[in-house]
């Protein structure tokens, strides 16, 4: 589902992800863990075309993501139509849930698919409630974002993540914005996702999760991976228990 080979990304003469090699198969659910920052969210914004790599390839599906860095360095036009096409197949929850602030829920739902794919907004309501309903939000539906709690509304970017029906979607501590009696509630739902078969790559401080959720753990430090592979395996890592000891303190 996605290839990354011999990534790479420096800022300012800084490389702060070399050579990572990673492939993630269809229906995996790979957590990404590591300290601040190893490079977590740089690879993350890399592999959804937030950030254009330094060097390496990524696919996605099979298909090839091209940059044609331009002068400015931002995308070269050529490539536009195809990473529209691309970012269609991959969604992203944040770790500030960025929501539409003067949408109401439902409106926040139908937003990717009415806007970007075009669809009729009578088509697309059904499958927004009944995302809620599976979060348990369907009261929530004509509430606005700023009345609800973060945890209420971590689920409903969830949902709006479910409702461009992607291929992937990735995550980047969705739950380190909340507040801790509400963390349960997110980490919750992302596990009867992943019981679904969706393809998730999860950074997150959340090692029990990790753990219990994820069929392999990534793990990161100064811009490498030091370890990759199920989580019994790199939990057993010499790095990384001195990296889940300074986490516990
Ligand atoms: N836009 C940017 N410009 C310059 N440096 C950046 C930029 N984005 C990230 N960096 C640097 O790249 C390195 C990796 O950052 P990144 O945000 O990927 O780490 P992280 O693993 O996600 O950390 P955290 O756990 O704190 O979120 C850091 O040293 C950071 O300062
Ligand atoms: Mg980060």
């Amino acid at each position: 589902m996605i290839t990354v080979s011999g990534l790479k990304k420096s800022y300012g003469g800084r490389e702060v992800l070399s050579d990572i090699d990673l492939h993630i198969p269809r229906g995996e659910v790979v957590a990404i863990i590591g300290p601040s920052g190893a490079g977590k969210s740089t690879l993350l914004r890399c592999i959804n075309m937030l950030e254009v790599p330094s060097g390496g390839d990524i696919h996605i599906d099979g298909r090839q993501v091209i940059y044609r860095p331009t002068a400015t360095g931002k995308l070269g036009l050529a490539d536009q139509f195809r990473l529209t096409w691309l970012r269609r197949e991959l969604s992203m929850v944040f770790q500030q849930f960025n929501l539409w602030p003067y949408r109401t829920v439902l409106g926040n739902l139908l937003e990717g698919p009415t806007i970007v794919q075009r669809k009729k907004k009578s088509d697309v309501v059904d499958a927004a409630m009944e995302k809620l309903r599976m979060v348990g939000l369907e009261d929530k539906a004509h509430s606005y974002p700023s009345d609800l709690s973060g945890g209420q509304q971590q689920r409903v970017a969830i949902c709006r993540a479910l409702m461009m029906s992607p291929k992937a979607i990735l995550f980047d501590e969705p739950t380190s914005a909340l507040d801790p009696e509400l963390v349960n509630e997110v980490l919750d739902i992302m596990t009867r996702l992943a019981g679904t078969g969706m393809t998730m790559v999860i950074v997150t401080h959340e090692m029990k999760f990790a753990r219990e959720v994820a069929d392999r753990i990534v793990f990161m430090e100064n811009g490498e991976i030091v370890a990759d592979g199920r989580p019994e395996v790199v939990f057993g890592h010499p790095r990384l228990e001195r990296y889940a000891s300074h986490l516990s303190h």
